[in-house]
């Protein structure tokens, strides 16, 4: 699909795409460890739990009730300082819900006790003196920067206090900063996308289409306020920023300033212009929001055929090896005339000057980025930071906050088979940095060690170094000749390939237990593998039966969740323990598919968005962007209080395909009952659920209703009766992806 833009079909799945062609070790090629499992479930789990841990999400750090990271140690401390003795524990917390039951309406659908209501919508003004979203496709184009964008997603609330500073535990003021991953063309215009030709001669016709969509694209950051037990934004906030295709942003780390990333646009190296197909986010313990960019390659326009001939052998493999071979998704390389800044004809990778200072031909490599941004400074230059590497970025989760430690970020690759990375900064974590904008990301983010996971059959894991000149990262390699360290964060994917990762059934979030510091990634599914290729961390292929047609879809249709624990519980560490927590399916499906035992109150299907709150002492959320299970129910999120890794058993399953079957060991942990997991919310039809942050207390939730709609045919855009979502307005009206707020009608903790 990689060679059509994306007008071709809109029921393709544009995550689903998978550019690996290695043959990274299966399991069954690895030699086995000399360590009993028993003895590795005696070790490193829950040992962190003497820090008061922090993670991603909430507020930039901590989010919840109290402060976002660790005082520093009394000093003086020629000896190891001790450690601040943890908060009492909480008592163990129960869900205190009814379970919302699957669903197929096209509503928001969350328990009995609950309100769920719409903040922030796509095309909503966030400027005085912008009207109104009219939401038939012909609001005014330049209007657009200062409007929501569409496809919300990761998000994250910054409580603020009175000065408009910093204030993690503000309950009733804050800015959310959200992604704007990507758009439903058909609803922004007033026909769709306008687009003469076909295949490679297919291009846009009207530039005012397309400067709507280089808008809608990005982040948002919008001042929220409570009022009473309302929540509205403030339109007229002077702090509401559009970050978009436009804004433009500087890079650091390895690769900045270097050859390749110099444009007709930057000829030293040193900047580009936007971000895009933001998913899922970070954040940092001194208080900016990290954006991450996922699937950028299908953006660029690079007719392989007519462009490879003007390549190098390197330069050929990288573009294989991250996709970067199409006519360009939304087409908007093919505007003309373009603009004397090349707003339009910068979206064309293709060599087409004399020179790399003369055209594009390094546009790619100038996404695929960690993105940091300071929404407390809208002011401010956003930067991408090239240390933590460059691939289908889907967020980047921040370990536990340690003074004195370093800082680590655990980030997945979506895309089929590819891999989980981590970055751990050189620089041990001061908490007199917070605060520090962009500034301190500088000391933390551009200076450390970049790791990719193998996942061992024997339950335990490695982080192997991805720098240049260890784990066979070296000039010599046949595939691809390491040039330097830039060269090496660029090409991450193919760095990882050769020091040995495990292909993984999509990577999608990661999330962090405040509790004990067992780190949790989402792999969504995986319709690449194979009954011959899984492996102990993504054993099961079957063929999932949708609807009475039986219709195929096999693999790892419905997904599953690993979980690991760095060794000691040190995030720096270079080993793990692993186990997977959680495998999607059907309640009804077989024995050796449902593995986890789900039954209709908590059956899900394809897990992506995943987050722990921390005002609720450890609640974990999960979010579904599925296709799959969508025969029975919409996609959702649910509650889950999960234990710890190793708290359950290895398991070996039976993997059939017809008349083959093969077996496949793993290690499954304690299966969560309705106690355990219990599904909260159903989003309306064909959304995704995805993105979600609490105020400082915890009694908000905000999350975002992706894509309602999606799927409606081209054709039927002159028909509303035929739009595959009305929500939020109802009616007749066009659908928009949304954050709503959820609050407890008596105001208590969300979920408890
Ligand atoms: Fe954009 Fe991987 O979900
Ligand atoms: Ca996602
Ligand atoms: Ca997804
Ligand atoms: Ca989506």
């Amino acid at each position: 699909m990689t060679a059509n833009s994306r007008s071709d079909d809109p029921s393709i799945d544009l995550d689903d795409i998978g550019t690996n062609p290695t043959s990274n070790p299966s399991f069954t090629d690895l030699i086995a460890s000399r360590l009993s499992r028993r003895h590795l479930f005696g070790l490193g789990v829950g040992t962190a739990g003497t820090a008061l841990l922090q993670a991603c999400g909430g507020g930039g750090g901590g989010g919840g009730i109290g402060f976002p990271v660790l005082p520093p140690a009394p000093a003086p401390a020629p000896a190891p300082a001790p450690v601040p003795a943890p908060p009492p524990a909480p008592a163990a917390p129960k869900l205190g819900f009814n379970a919302v039951a699957k669903s197929l309406e096209d509503v928001v659908s969350v328990p009995a006790g609950y309100t769920a209501s719409v903040l922030y919508r796509l095309g909503d003004p966030i400027a005085n003196g912008v009207a109104a979203y009219k939401n038939d496709g012909t609001d005014d184009p330049a209007t657009y920067d200062r409007r929501a964008g569409d496809h919300h997603d990761g998000m994250t609330f910054f409580g603020m206090d009175g000065s408009n500073k910093w204030d993690p535990a503000n309950a009733a003021r804050g800015l959310l900063v959200m992604n704007h991953e990507a758009i439903t063309p058909l609803f922004l215009h007033p026909a769709g996308q306008t687009i003469t030709g076909t295949g490679n001669a297919a291009v846009r016709t009207v530039a005012d289409e397309v400067l709507r969509e280089f808008y809608l694209h990005g982040v948002s950051v919008i001042e929220v306020n409570k009022n009473g037990s309302a929540w509205s934004y403030k339109q007229d906030s002077n702090l509401n920023r559009r970050v978009h295709t436009l804004t433009e942003m500087t890079f650091s780390g390895p690769a900045a300033r270097t050859d390749y990333l110099k444009t007709r646009y930057s000829t030293d190296g040193s900047k580009t212009r936007g971000t895009l197909n933001n998913c899922a986010n970070g954040t940092t313990p001194w208080g900016t929001y990290l954006t991450c960019e996922e699937n950028w390659a299908g953006y660029f326009r690079r007719i392989a055929a007519t462009d490879n001939p003007n390549r190098t052998a390197k330069e050929i493999t990288s573009f294989a090896r991250y996709g970067v071979s199409s006519t360009g998704r939304e087409l908007w390389a093919t505007v003309t005339p373009d603009t004397a800044d090349n707003i339009y004809g910068r979206w064309n990778t293709q060599v087409t000057g004399a020179t790399a200072t003369d055209d594009f031909r390094n546009g790619a490599n100038t996404y695929g980025w960690v993105v940091e941004i300071d929404p407390f400074t809208p002011a401010s230059t956003p930067k991408k930071r090239t240390a933590l590497g460059r691939f289908g970025h889907e967020g980047a989760c921040l370990g536990p906050v340690v003074v004195g430690k370093p800082l680590v970020w655990y980030m997945g690759d979506d895309s089929q088979n590819e891999y989980l990375y981590k970055f751990v900064s050189t620089k041990a974590w001061d908490a007199a940095d917070i605060g520090g904008g962009i500034a301190a990301g500088d000391k933390y983010m551009d200076d450390g060690k970049l790791y990719v996971a193998r996942f061992n059959a024997d339950g335990t894991g490695n982080w192997l170094e991805l720098s240049l000149g260890v784990n066979g990262i070296t000039s010599g390699n046949a595939t691809y000749p390491f040039a330097d360290a830039a060269d090496v964060v660029i090409n991450a994917r193919l760095a990882a390939d050769v020091a040995g990762a495990t292909k993984m059934d999509r990577p999608e979030w990661t999330a962090v237990n405040p509790k004990n510091g067992d780190v949790y990634l989402t792999l969504t599914n995986n319709a690449a593998r194979t009954i011959s290729n899984t492996d102990a961390a993504n054993p099961r292929y079957y063929n999932d039966p949708k609807g009475a047609a039986q219709t195929a879809q096999k693999g790892n249709p419905n997904g599953h969740i690993v979980r690991f624990a760095d060794a000691g519980g040190d995030p720096a560490a270079v080993t793990f323990n692993w186990d997977v927590y959680l495998f999607g399916a059907r309640s009804t499906a077989s024995a050796d598919v449902n593995l986890s035992n789900l039954v209709a109150d908590n059956d899900f299907s394809s897990p992506d968005g995943m987050w722990f709150s921390h005002a609720t002492a450890g609640l974990l959320w999960l979010q579904t962007d599925d296709g799959k299970y969508t025969d029975v129910t919409n996609c959702m999120m649910l509650a889950a209080l999960p234990g710890q890794v190793g708290d359950g058993a290895a398991k070996t399953i039976t993997n059939v395909d017809g008349a083959t079957s093969a077996t496949q060991a793993t290690f499954i942990g304690k299966a969560p009952g309705t106690d355990g997991l219990r599904r909260f919310l159903v989003g309306p039809k064909d959304c995704e659920i995805t993105g979600i942050a609490e105020s400082g207390d915890g009694r908000a939730l905000f999350v975002n209703i992706q894509h309602p709609g999606e799927t409606t045919a081209a054709a039927n855009i002159s028909d509303p009766t035929k739009f595959g979502s009305h929500w939020p307005e109802g009616g007749t009206a066009r659908p928009r992806s949304a954050t709503v707020v959820i609050t407890k009608d008596d105001g208590g903790l969300i979920g408890l």
